[in-house]
């Protein structure tokens, strides 16, 4: 079932005026809720009723549409075109030099200053279960300085114990294309996710700089701040003493998975022994960006229900091709053609031990 409900009217940004909506999608009965927005196409909220019924959110969020506009940290939202960081805001493709919107650090971040974050796309519910919602949108050549018009949608599907996020798209010209999602797990729904425990079958992760930009490496992980090879705690993860971590100020990374692995299947899991609760990870890209929500600092953005901002307070794991693939031969290929369609699938799955 979906159940629709206006969420505010945007001040900010191309679609500023226009109204939004929250999109609750539900099993009558059962224990898992999710909530989207047709704004960004957030990911709003993940509710999870216990085995003691108590209900508990697993995805930090606000609780008004400004501070979504305003907190620029992409909370819940769509990423795109390219997710995570170009560096210099700049790429060459077919013998032409673009130059991106930088805003972060003189590079480029998460698609710019109006990313896929801040559009407004149309939600349509298809299917006759009604417990999937589309959300179309279009940018356009040209937008934050990238080429080609791409049609894209992001479809948000509910199953019993989790749900799934595709991605669709279509260029007339050729572009680059990394398409993820910027959801800040706590599976406590209250403080920090240092007591949670991450297991990843990522190999290999790539070393950054000052400014979060690779180095151009690619490194194993083995004997690193960043192996989860085995399940490991987030707390003792970040006291191992490394370089990289301390650069991000925590876990801010690209780790990249065994180099067979392209298609669709569980890739790692989070687990908090306090709640019980475990969030299995599903996807068919060849990496993920762990991060540990280092600059989640900003008092004058408290979550919802109350509680301020703090280092640590969630976990992203965001599905995507390798960090700056554009800038590094070897990385991936992330250049959608005319012609060819893109598809991707990515999926979090929850249940209580
Ligand atoms: C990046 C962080 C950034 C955060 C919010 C993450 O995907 O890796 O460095 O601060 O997004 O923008």
């Amino acid at each position: 079932m979906v159940s629709k409900s206006l969420f505010g009217t945007l001040k900010i940004g191309p679609f500023a005026g226009r109204e939004v909506y929250l999109y609750k999608i539900y099993f009558p009965g059962s224990p898992l809720t999710i909530t989207v927005s047709d704004f960004g196409a957030i990911l709003y909220d993940v509710q999870f009723t216990k085995n003691d019924r108590k209900t508990v959110s697993l995805v930090r969020g606000y609780e008004t549409l400004d501070f979504y506009e305003r907190a620029n940290d992409y909370m819940g939202s769509v990423v795109g075109r390219v997710g995570n960081r170009i560096k210099k805001g700049r790429f060459k493709l077919n013998g032409n030099t673009y130059n991106l919107y930088k805003n972060n650090m003189g590079n480029h971040l998460h698609g710019g200053q109006y990313g896929f974050n801040y559009k407004v796309y149309e939600a349509e519910c298809t299917d006759s279960a009604h417990v999937s919602l589309l959300l179309k949108a279009v940018s356009p050549d040209g937008d934050e300085g990238y080429p080609g018009c791409v049609s894209y949608s992001v479809r948000y599907t509910l199953e019993k114990n989790g749900f799934t996020i595709e991605y669709n798209a279509d260029t007339d010209k050729p572009t680059p294309l990394n398409l993820t999602n910027h959801s800040y797990f706590n599976l406590n729904g209250e403080g920090t996710v240092l007591d949670h425990v991450l297991q990843l079958d990522c190999d290999r992760y790539i070393p950054i700089d000052n400014k979060l930009i690779p180095t151009g490496e690619i490194c194993k992980v083995s004997g690193t701040a960043l192996d989860f090879n085995s399940p490991r705690q987030i707390s003792e993860a970040l006291r191992t003493k490394d370089e990289n971590v301390d650069l991000a100020s925590g876990i801010d990374h690209c780790l990249v998975f065994p180099e067979d692995s392209s298609y669709y299947c569980k890739r790692g899991s989070v687990y908090s022994p306090k709640s019980g609760i475990y969030m299995d990870f599903y996807t068919d890209l060849p990496a993920v960006q762990v991060y540990t929500g280092n600059f989640l600092i900003f008092d004058e953005f408290p979550f919802r229900g109350g509680e301020p901002e703090q280092k640590h307070a969630a976990i992203c794991l965001e599905s995507e091709y390798l960090i700056d693939s554009l800038n590094h031969e070897g990385f991936s290929d992330i250049v959608l053609n005319p012609g060819n369609h893109f598809y991707s699938k990515t999926g979090y799955y929850f249940g209580q031990k």
